[in-house]
């Protein structure tokens, strides 16, 4: 699959917020994604960035006037409007949204709003005691029973030197909830259970035994879920990355831990993806302080770790398992092996060791085993791709298991 973005019409509504300037990254990674973007800016937001500056970047004319020279297309507010596949306010201000919830319609944005059938997202930003006032929160939850997305402002420093919610979200964050709310939910109903990155297995207050894993594949599978509509859990290992919006996060250190952790939310998992490089060695002890160099080689003593998989495994019921495989030598058969021992559905392995496959790459190159015996091989993709073919799969095996139901029925 694509990104959801590519080719899509999507109408871009600019405010006048401190936070505009924002806008102008947001639109450059829609483009760039693919997306056509026709810009529409209120007076208010003129004042703090250039349509210039909208017009360079979308490569279209920006609509900023109900008459006068604009005039010319007098019903643009209705045809942007049938054109549209998705639509996004930003920065969405007090006084639009007040508008917005109250059907106001005085100027191109407000009055093309009104006309729209496709999906809007909302991207709040404001003073925190503005936010905080009981007659915007109630205008917000006017915008959502409309079925418009309202995305909550993040937390922390504000322009105006007070501290609280009401900074616009990061660029990123606003870019994939478009891309949710573009994207086929074909994963509705489906609770997923995700798990990423290495674990840490400490020896001594300053020292432990670890991979090179940096989470980004099992972190995308996590948001590629929740963008196709699952309701996902993320299980990670410790990574620099922030946590994926809209999943609910654990962070773990251990194998031990992430076991835990993985335990308590498998039983309702419907899906689970055990994308984490677990650790298969721990020390013996944990040394209170710091060893010395020679002491080391007589003390360090390892035990196994928990196969948190094949736990899973041997309880799998109707649970579809994905497991992953790392391998530098034997591909086929050492993922083959793992399939079976841990009673997976399909298992994704790759070669490590190439410059544009593996651990901390953002690309992988994978060949997928089944349990029927199948097997394919994929071309180099990104790992989000990579996701969402796993998923398509995930997908196609829960369909054949249902039609092997229904005619063990007939
Ligand atoms: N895995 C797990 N718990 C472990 C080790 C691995 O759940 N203690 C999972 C990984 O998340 C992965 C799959 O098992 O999905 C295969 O992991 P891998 O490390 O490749 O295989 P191992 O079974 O540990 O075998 P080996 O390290 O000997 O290749």
């Amino acid at each position: 699959m694509s990104d959801p973005l590519r080719d899509k019409k999507i109408v871009f509504g600019v405010c006048g917020g401190i936070a505009a300037y924002k806008a102008v990254d947001l639109l450059r990674i829609l483009v760039k994604s693919g997306a056509q973007v026709r810009v529409i800016m209120t007076r208010a937001a003129q004042a703090f960035v250039g349509p210039l500056t909208f017009e360079a970047l979308s490569g279209h004319a920006v609509w900023t006037q109900l008459f006068g020279e604009q005039a010319n297309a007098p019903f643009r507010h209705i045809t942007w409007a049938e054109e549209a596949d998705a639509v996004i306010i930003v920065p969405a201000t007090a006084n639009i949204i007040g508008k917005m919830s109250h059907g106001i319609a005085d100027d191109p944005l407000t009055t093309f709003i009104l006309a729209v059938r496709a999906p809007i997202l909302v991207c709040l930003s404001m003073n925190v005691h503005m936010y905080e006032n009981r007659l915007i929160q109630e205008n917000v939850k006017r915008l959502e029973r409309a079925g418009m997305t309202v995305l909550r402002p993040d937390t922390g420093l504000l322009a105006c030197g007070d501290e609280g919610p009401g900074r616009l979200p990061d660029v990123e964050i606003m870019a994939e909830e478009v891309r949710s709310l573009l994207c086929a939910k074909d994963l509705a109903g489906e609770r997923v259970l995700v798990t990423a990155g290495p674990t840490q297995e400490p020896i001594d207050p300053v020292r432990f035994i670890s991979n090179p894993s940096s989470g980004k594949m099992g972190h995308v599978v996590a948001r590629i879920a929740r963008r196709r509509g699952a309701e996902v859990s993320l299980v990670s290992g410790p990574t620099v990355l922030p946590d994926p919006q809209g999943v609910s996060v654990t962070r773990v250190r251990t194998a031990d831990e992430m076991f835990n952790a993985v335990m308590d939310i498998a039983e309702k998992a419907t899906i689970i993806v055990m994308a984490a490089a677990v650790s298969d060695w721990r020390p013996v002890s944990l040394f209170e302080h710091k060893v010395k160099k020679e002491e080391i080689g007589q003390n360090l003593r390892f035990e196994q770790t928990v196969d948190i998989l094949k736990a899973l495994g041997d309880n799998k019921n109707r649970k579809i398992l994905v497991g992953f495989a790392a391998e530098t030598r034997n591909l086929e058969e050492n993922a083959c092996a793992k399939l079976a021992a841990k009673n997976l559905d399909l298992i994704v392995a790759n070669l490590i060791g190439q410059a544009d496959s593996g651990f901390g790459s953002d690309t992988n190159q994978a060949s997928l085993f089944y349990r029927d015996g199948g097997n394919e091989t994929l071309p180099l993709m990104d790992k989000g791709a990579l996701a969402d073919v796993l998923f398509d799969k995930v997908l196609e095996i829960k369909r054949k298991a249902n039609d092997r139901i229904d005619s063990s029925l007939q």
